[in-house]
């Protein structure tokens, strides 16, 4: 409770958590596996429009598109979806949610709120069926970790989980985002399902992270804190609150349809309303007429929901698995004690929403003047 208190008002260390989790913490610091050299300076004193400005200047929303080695002399420009991630430009989204997998999101009665905002991400395998109440059943975004694409028990390639969503999928490479190193020895091999999955689903939207966008906003993290925190990849929440402000997505209309056919098409095509872009698609892809997801460049507002915990903080895990330990909320590898005190600071919600919620705003991007 006391660190649950520290951690509402910005100012928690990692001396407050339990021992186990701090051994835990040292050993990966000892062990630095994936080769960090921080070389920036710690300014921890930044004001939130210094810490919004720094994300928006500093950090570049960037996918694999094929054009280094070894992904370009492998094929990959004609395997990745045709349009980037971050240059699709329609319309201004006006809010979107991220919902983390806590525990202390059941009982939350947050669904008919979440399925409220026009874009949601989600995590993982992080289900909604069964849930519906308290994590809302709207799905635009899935950001999936590499051990979901590889390890069999989540069944990618067959799993409705994965199906008309836009996926996002990361892997944990070397600091020097060396992309060669990282082809021959990703954490968990996600190149080969990423083919199979492609080759399989070339209208679905799925991208891999460029490895330097991960280690960017770790260094953000680094930079604003006092204490040296974890040489290791940020948690999926923290990449999916940093990719909500400037890449986010919209589902039109009640059936969403994924608008891939038009990614190669000229950009005044998004302007059309969400029935012509139905019809368009039904004449291309009769089969895809189940949803359309378009996405976009802005949120006006991102509101996430229970990474800063509420009230409800509990030990269990995921809110849709049996298991309880608080480092999933606390952080052993993740930096994500060091992750949450750094949203904390960014937000712009009542104090009454996080406490009760669980919730923190954190403004579009773009409307932060730098
Ligand atoms: O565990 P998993 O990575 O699938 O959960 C998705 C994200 O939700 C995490 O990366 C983390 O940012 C957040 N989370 C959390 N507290 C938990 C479980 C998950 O903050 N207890």
């Amino acid at each position: 409770r006391a660190l649950l208190r520290r951690l509402w008002k910005g100012d928690a260390s990692a001396r407050m958590l339990h021992p186990r989790l701090q051994k835990a913490m040292g050993a990966y610091l000892r062990a630095n596996k994936h080769g960090v050299r921080f070389r920036g300076r710690r300014a921890s004193g930044r004001s939130r429009t210094e810490l919004l400005c720094a994300l928006r200047g500093r950090v570049q929303v960037r996918t694999l598109d094929g054009t280094e080695p070894p992904f370009s002399a492998l094929g990959w420009r004609a395997l990745v979806p045709p349009v980037p991630l971050s240059r699709l430009l329609p319309r201004r989204l006006r809010t979107c949610a991220v919902v983390t997998s806590a525990g202390a999101i059941l009982n939350s009665s947050l669904g008919e709120e979440i399925d409220s905002h026009d874009a949601v991400l989600r995590f993982n395998s992080a289900p909604t069926r069964g849930y519906e109440k308290d994590v809302g059943n709207k799905t635009t975004v899935r950001i999936i970790n590499s051990q979901i694409l590889t390890n069999p028990s989540y069944h990618f390639m067959d799993s409705a989980l994965y199906k008309d969503v836009i996926l996002v999928a990361w892997d944990p490479a070397p600091y020097s985002a060396n992309l060669n190193l990282w082809y021959k020895k990703p954490d968990y091999n996600l190149f080969t399902p990423y083919v199979q999955h492609r080759q399989r689903n070339p209208n679905q939207p799925f991208y891999i992270l460029h490895p330097k966008f991960i280690w960017q906003l770790w260094d953000i993290i680094q930079e604003n804190t006092k204490e040296k925190i974890q040489p290791n990849p940020p948690s999926s929440g923290f990449i999916g609150e940093s990719l909500a402000p400037v890449n986010v997505l919209m589902v039109l209309g009640e059936r969403r349809v994924i608008a891939t056919p038009f990614y190669g098409a000229s950009s005044h095509l998004w302007s059309f309303s969400s029935s012509v872009l139905s019809r368009l698609a039904a004449l291309r892809h009769r089969w895809l007429l189940k949803c359309i997801l378009l996405m976009m460049n802005l949120c006006g507002e991102v509101h996430v929901y229970e990474y800063v915990p509420s009230v409800r903080q509990t030990d269990l895990c995921h809110y849709h698995e049996p298991y309880h330990d608080a480092a999933c909320t606390l952080g052993a590898y993740h930096p994500l004690l060091y992750e949450k005190l750094l949203v904390q600071r960014l937000n712009v919600g009542t104090h009454g929403d996080l406490h009760r919620k669980g919730k923190v705003v954190l403004p579009g991007l773009q409307a932060v003047r730098c």
